[in-house]
């Protein structure tokens, strides 16, 4: 079910690195949102240039236990309208949101373990599924693969740190692709970590992120076997 327009308050505007805004909207009428781990929300964007507004989707990253608030990632170097608009709002401005919006949820999927793969802010909707996963009573072993640029570019590492200390079956690693000389970590795309996967046929896979990656990934898990894989439905066709 979706609806809307809702009315949303901006609580918080945290810079996670020079480019990546967290905005956290609070939820003012309803006084929350009810969705599933992976869904979207559409911001109303005003259009000077036309009588109705324009609509720009965002992944909620938040778990659906707090939906008072919700969570979204946004690049400040996308200069569309959309982005725009959003970065220009000040603490307490009231945004129009409606969703929950997508079918890229959590499956039930006995047996297999489950690999997330991102790009940048891609990691959005699947930093919601992992949360809802390890805030639940049981869940599969678990990884995330996330390709960032460099090492400005990475966020939340503290979570990632406190998870993967806390949760015996999570795990992550980071592919930087343009990292500087000193980085330790693995240089390459997330498509290089996929590359040293010996089988996939225990894995469900959620990707989400630069469509091209999509593409890519989901090109290398079919040649690899038998691996479920769940993405947005918009990069369903690729
Ligand atoms: C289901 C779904 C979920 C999504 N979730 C997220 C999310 O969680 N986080 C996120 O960041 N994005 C997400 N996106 C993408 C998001 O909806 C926007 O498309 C994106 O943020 C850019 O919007 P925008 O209005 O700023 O740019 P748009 O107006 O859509 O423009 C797209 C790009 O074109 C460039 N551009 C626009 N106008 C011009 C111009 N005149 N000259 C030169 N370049 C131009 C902009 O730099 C921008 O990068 C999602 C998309 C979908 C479909
Ligand atoms: N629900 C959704 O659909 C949703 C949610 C959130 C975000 N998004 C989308 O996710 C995208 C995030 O931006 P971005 O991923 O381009 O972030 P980015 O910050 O521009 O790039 C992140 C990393 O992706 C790498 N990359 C680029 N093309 C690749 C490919 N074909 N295969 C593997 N890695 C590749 C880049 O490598 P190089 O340095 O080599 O370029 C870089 O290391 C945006 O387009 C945003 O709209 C979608």
């Amino acid at each position: 079910m979706t609806a809307g327009p809702f009315r949303t308050k901006i609580q918080q505007i945290r810079h996670l690195t020079p480019d990546i805004r967290e905005l956290t909207l609070e939820m003012v009428e309803p006084s929350s949102l009810s969705f599933k781990a992976g869904q979207s929300i559409a911001v109303e964007v005003p259009d000077e240039a036309s009588s109705s507004p324009l609509f720009r989707y965002f992944s909620l990253a938040s778990i659906p236990r707090s939906s008072r608030h919700v969570v979204l990632l946004l690049n400040s170097q996308d200069r569309g309208k959309g982005s725009a608009f959003l970065l220009e709002q000040d603490i307490g401005a009231e945004v129009q949101i409606s969703g929950p919006y997508g079918s890229f949820i959590l499956q039930h999927e006995p047996g297999r373990e489950l690999l997330f793969v991102g790009t940048g802010t891609g990691v959005a909707p699947l930093w919601s599924m992992l949360a809802t996963l390890l805030d639940g009573e049981s869940s599969p072993p678990m990884k995330l693969l996330w390709g960032l640029r460099s090492e400005s570019d990475r966020y939340y590492l503290e979570e990632l740190e406190v998870w993967e200390d806390q949760y015996k079956n999570f795990s992550y690693e980071l592919a930087l692709s343009q990292p500087s000389a000193a980085w330790q970590g693995k240089k390459g795309r997330v498509t290089d970590l996929l590359k040293e996967l010996a089988t996939v046929d225990h894995l469900a896979a959620y990707v989400c992120g630069n469509l091209a990656m999509v593409k890519e990934v989901s090109v290398l898990l079919k040649e690899k076997g038998d691996c479920a894989i769940y993405r947005e439905r918009h990069s369903e066709n690729l």
